[in-house]
């Protein structure tokens, strides 16, 4: 139980940090809006920035690091902030949600349970650059991997 929550605490933190859909899908208002005191015209495009929001000073104990401790409570249970929006928000968010979750989830654990990954010593720091597209991609890097003992 307690590796599961674990597990979800770091899937979720590595899509919080891999902002994997920056800027998500530009919307535009269907009438004339108004949002904390702007007026948004009828027919404004509209481009959400997830990043802002899934590294908001004040939402995360941990904005600017990787830390699975950012969906941890005190007691150690997963919680997930209404910051976490990487599927975006509102009526036209991601229709493939429950499906990434479950997939993520599935090849992670079978992944993590065959194999350990392990930093190369002579690697130096990994570089956290992103490559921007529509996605984010991680830059191309080299990792270790060694068939765990079966047990
Ligand atoms: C980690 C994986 C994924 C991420 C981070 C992601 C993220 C997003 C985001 C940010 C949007 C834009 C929502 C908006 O317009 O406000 C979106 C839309 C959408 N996604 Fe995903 N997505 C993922 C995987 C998938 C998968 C696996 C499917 C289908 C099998 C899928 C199907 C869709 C569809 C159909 C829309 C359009 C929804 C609409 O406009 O009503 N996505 N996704």
């Amino acid at each position: 139980m307690f590796k599961s929550l674990l597990i979800q605490a770091v899937i979720h933190e590595v899509q919080r940090i891999a902002n994997t859909v920056p800027l998500s899908v530009p919307h535009c208002t269907t009438k004339d809006t108004e949002l904390m005191g702007y007026s948004i015209p009828r027919g404004t495009l509209i481009i959400p920035n997830l990043t802002s929001v899934l590294n908001e000073e004040g939402q995360w104990k941990f904005p600017n690091e990787f830390n699975p401790e950012n969906f941890l409570n005190d007691q150690g249970e997963f919680v997930k902030p209404e910051a976490f929006m990487p599927f975006s928000a509102g009526p036209r968010m991601c229709l493939g949600e429950g499906l990434a979750r479950m997939e993520l989830f599935l090849i992670m654990v079978t992944l993590l349970r065959k194999f350990k990954f392990i930093w190369p010593e002579d690697a130096g720091e990994p570089d956290y650059t992103q490559v921007y597209g529509v996605t984010l991609t991680p830059k191309p890097y080299c990792m270790k991997i060694q068939l765990r003992a079966t047990q």
